[in-house]
């Protein structure tokens, strides 16, 4: 099998990049120095022949896209609309990345692939269009909604609250009212080549087993590296964030189990094993 990973450098994209070298998977990685998803000239120039073209490249800054819509909306939409249409037009199957917050978290269960969309945000909106640009150009494609993303490269969540502990914070303070299942970009990573290799086609939702706040979150965070910190809840309201975001937003994975007769890790699973490769939290773990 070969794969071409394009905003291959981002966090998804490296660690798929990894999985695909640990199972000998070919793969060929470009990133916007390479090709740019927004021209139709540089996809169509640069764009080589693959068992399956995986869209990784993205406007991924939630916040940002509030006020940078204009660059958001031509990577989310137009870029994903301009692969989906080469790809469709040279026969190659495209797996289109997309995102729970195109859900405005009210149904109070998972969501499933078929319940009714409708974004809160900027961000959410522009990964929708995306879907449909995706849809709409008839090819061989495959969208792949997932969320709340940690990885081994770039910024995220656990980094933050470990990065808090190691400046020697004696007190936290993390949002207790958004729910989703944090997923590591490895775990998700293997799960994407489990649906490649079952050749699935449509949508499918991938992200951890389970659920929990960001206040869980962060509570395992600090237990598995500096229990008894104490964290104070916080609510959405209380952080005034640009971007609105669904209060619950977890992902029914039952169809990617189906289809791969595989289970995704737990999230406790993922933040376990991100652990133990996060630098910072051995950093962490050996203060006194
Ligand atoms: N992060 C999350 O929590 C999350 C949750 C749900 C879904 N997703 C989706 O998962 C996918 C991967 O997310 P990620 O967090 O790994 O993203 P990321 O780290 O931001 O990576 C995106 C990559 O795309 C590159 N890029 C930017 N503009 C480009 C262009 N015009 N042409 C080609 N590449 C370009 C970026 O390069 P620069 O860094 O140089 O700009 C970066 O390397 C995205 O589709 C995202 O929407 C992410």
């Amino acid at each position: 099998m070969k794969i071409v990973i394009l905003g291959g450098k981002g966090m998804l994209g490296s660690d798929l990049n990894d999985a695909c070298a640990a199972q000998k998977i070919e793969t060929v990685i470009l990133d916007v120095q390479e090709i740019d998803i927004t021209s139709e000239a540089s996809v169509a120039k640069n764009l080589p022949d693959a068992d399956w073209i995986v869209n990784c490249a993205a406007f991924t800054r939630v916040d940002d896209a509030e006020k940078e819509r204009e660059l958001c909306f031509r990577l989310n939409a137009t870029g994903a609309g301009i692969v989906a249409k080469i790809c469709a037009a040279r026969k190659l199957p495209l797996l289109q990345l997309s995102t729970d917050y195109i859900f405005d978290g009210k149904l109070g269960r998972p969501c499933t692939e078929t319940d009714p969309v409708k974004p809160l945000n900027y961000y959410g909106l522009t990964k929708l269009e995306g879907e449909k640009l995706v849809q709409a150009a008839a090819g061989n494609f495959l969208i792949v909604r997932t969320q709340s993303l940690y990885g081994l490269r770039g910024r995220n969540f656990i980094k933050a609250i470990l990065n808090q502990l190691a400046q020697g914070k004696t007190s936290l303070r993390v949002v207790a009212d958004q729910v989703s299942s944090p997923t590591f970009t490895v775990h998700l990573a293997d799960c994407l080549l489990r649906i490649m290799k079952a050749n699935a086609r449509g949508i499918v939702n991938i992200a951890s087993s389970g659920q929990c706040s960001w206040h869980e979150f962060a509570g395992a965070i600090v237990a598995a590296t500096k229990p008894g910190i104490p964290i104070e809840k916080l609510t959405t309201a209380q952080l005034n964030f640009p971007a609105t975001r669904p209060a619950f937003s977890v992902l029914d994975t039952a169809l990617y189990t189906k289809l791969t007769a595989h289970k995704p890790p737990t999230w406790q699973q993922g933040l376990e094993r991100y652990l133990e490769v996060e630098p910072l939290a051995a950093q962490v773990r050996g203060m006194k």
